[in-house]
């Protein structure tokens, strides 16, 4: 009898956990009727950011950048790209028509996780103490000529108001980090300081996001790049719009009449987003609450987090990992997405990776399948809804294009390039948004749309555009 009922009070709780999986999923659901008015909400949102300054949560922000590589820039460049817990440094070597990037090398250093929330001082010092070895190390290949001094593109993935091609201040930070005296000042004046403490002469000649650093470096490869998207840590997009269809934009126009934004759309928020409790309690609890809502329910960054919380709920409740909760589940962000993403992929039949994450990462033991089985879900749960949540925004995108409908006689493709490393390494997260951008257009207008791994465009973008602004361009065809 005592064994009967240890059983009965075990099926309870079991079935409590599962009805906690249960309710989240259907708080998750994204049936492609509701991913369209997300789409349309976006595009609502998008008219709205153009209109005016602060019209919309999307700050849709004016880049500066309106002509994109041709493939005619010539010259040795350099690139800072820091937008994650890692930045990276490089050079190339761009050779012109035909010749292309002659020579491409890059480094990639990370950053210490106190100074993503220290000063401003602090994290550019680094910054540019690390650039300067890395030009110390230059090869022949790269030997400027004499009296030319060295320029740069920085690819600064943050919100900022760009007040030139090269300047502009910080909005906010986002992604976990939080320097509060780097608000509002010109990160480029910044990095130009910190490299002068280097005794480090270099110009920077390009401020961009990585979403556009992305779409000039797919662009550079192929001609009908039109938008870029980043899944990773954070993510975003950017596209060409047309300088005429921004009213809050009074510039000069320039010769192509195009102007490339750069979306911010990880700070959409709409009410037909599926948000759950989970997401609000996360949010509560970010460095940033109330902002980049759209960004925490779909990048890297935040999916872990998501889970990390359900799994706590369900050990709390329902007894899920027995009769303690594991004290590494309590610890936020214990969970990364590529555990996520390693987890979601087992394809042992008794769910082996599962089983050594959760002891190596979470110090739990003794697991049983239906539990491994059950995470499995979670992630898929969360992942999924990630990923069609991406598609939908790229379809919002579209539709501002007018490029969700198949013109008469319309033949050039739209293509869109995507970088990240949740896009690049997270498989079932990328087939998913694929399968449903394609479910979301229907077939014809899907075969007029590309999705291309603009793998690391955002560095080389950067230089490109370090390239086509160049002091020296400039000042020859003057
Ligand atoms: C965050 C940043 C944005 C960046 C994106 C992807 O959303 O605010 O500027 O493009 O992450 O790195």
């Amino acid at each position: 009898a005592v064994v009967v009922r240890r059983r009965m009070k075990r099926e309870g709780k079991w079935a409590k956990a599962v009805g906690i999986v249960k309710e989240f999923e259907e708080k998750c659901g994204t049936p492609a009727a509701k991913l369209k008015q997300v789409a349309d909400a976006m595009t609502v949102e998008m008219h709205a950011g153009l209109a005016s300054e602060g019209g919309s949560k999307l700050k849709m922000i004016i880049s500066y950048v309106d002509s994109l590589p041709t493939g005619d820039e010539t010259g040795i460049f350099y690139a800072l790209d820091l937008g994650g817990t890692n930045f990276r440094v490089l050079r190339v070597q761009l050779g012109g028509k035909d010749a292309g990037i002659v020579n491409q090398e890059f480094e990639e250093v990370s950053i210490p996780s106190h100074l993503m929330t220290g000063t401003t001082d602090g994290l550019f010092d680094y910054i540019a103490a690390e650039l300067a070895k890395y030009v110390l190390q230059e090869g022949q290949e790269f030997q400027l000529p004499p009296g030319r001094q060295r320029e740069l593109g920085f690819t600064f993935s943050f919100p900022v108001m760009q007040t030139s091609i090269n300047s502009g201040t910080l909005v906010r930070w986002t992604k976990g980090f939080n320097i509060d005296d780097t608000v509002g000042r010109d990160v480029v004046a910044e990095l130009t300081k910190a490299m002068r403490r280097q005794a480090l002469e270099m110009n920077v000649s390009a401020l961009v996001n990585d979403t556009v650093g992305t779409l000039a470096g797919g662009r550079y490869t192929n001609k009908d790049v039109v938008a870029s998207v980043i899944l990773g840590t954070g993510t975003n997009a950017a596209y060409v719009e047309r300088a005429q269809a921004i009213p809050k934009w009074h510039g000069v126009p320039s010769k192509s009449g195009e102007m490339v934004v750069n979306m911010e759309w990880g700070n959409f928020r709409s009410s037909h987003l599926p948000l759950t409790e989970y997401d609000l309690a996360m949010d509560t609890d970010s460095l940033n609450p109330g902002e980049q809502i759209f960004e925490k329910m779909i990048s890297g960054m935040y999916l872990g987090e998501i889970i990390r919380r359900i799994l706590c709920r369900m050990a709390e409740e329902a007894a899920f990992f027995g009769d303690t909760v594991p004290p590494k589940l309590k610890v936020p962000f214990a969970l990364r997405t590529p555990e996520i993403s390693a987890m979601h992929h087992d394809q042992s039949s008794d769910l082996k990776v599962v089983e050594t994450k959760l002891k190596d990462i979470l110090e739990i033991c003794n697991t049983s399948l239906r539990m491994r089985k059950t995470i499995v879900e979670l992630c898929n749960i969360v992942a999924t809804r990630g990923a069609r949540l991406a598609a939908a925004g790229i379809l919002g995108i579209l539709k501002k294009m007018g490029r969700d409908v198949v013109r008469d006689g319309e033949r050039q493709k739209a293509v869109i390039a995507l970088d990240g490393g949740l896009y690049e390494h997270y498989n079932e997260y990328r087939k998913c948004l694929v399968n449903t951008l394609e479910e979301l257009l229907g077939e014809e207008v899907y075969k007029t749309i590309d999705i291309e791994h603009a793998k690391d465009g955002s560095g080389i973008g950067a230089a490109l555009l370090a390239a086509s602004h160049s002091h020296y361009v400039s000042a020859d065809s003057s």
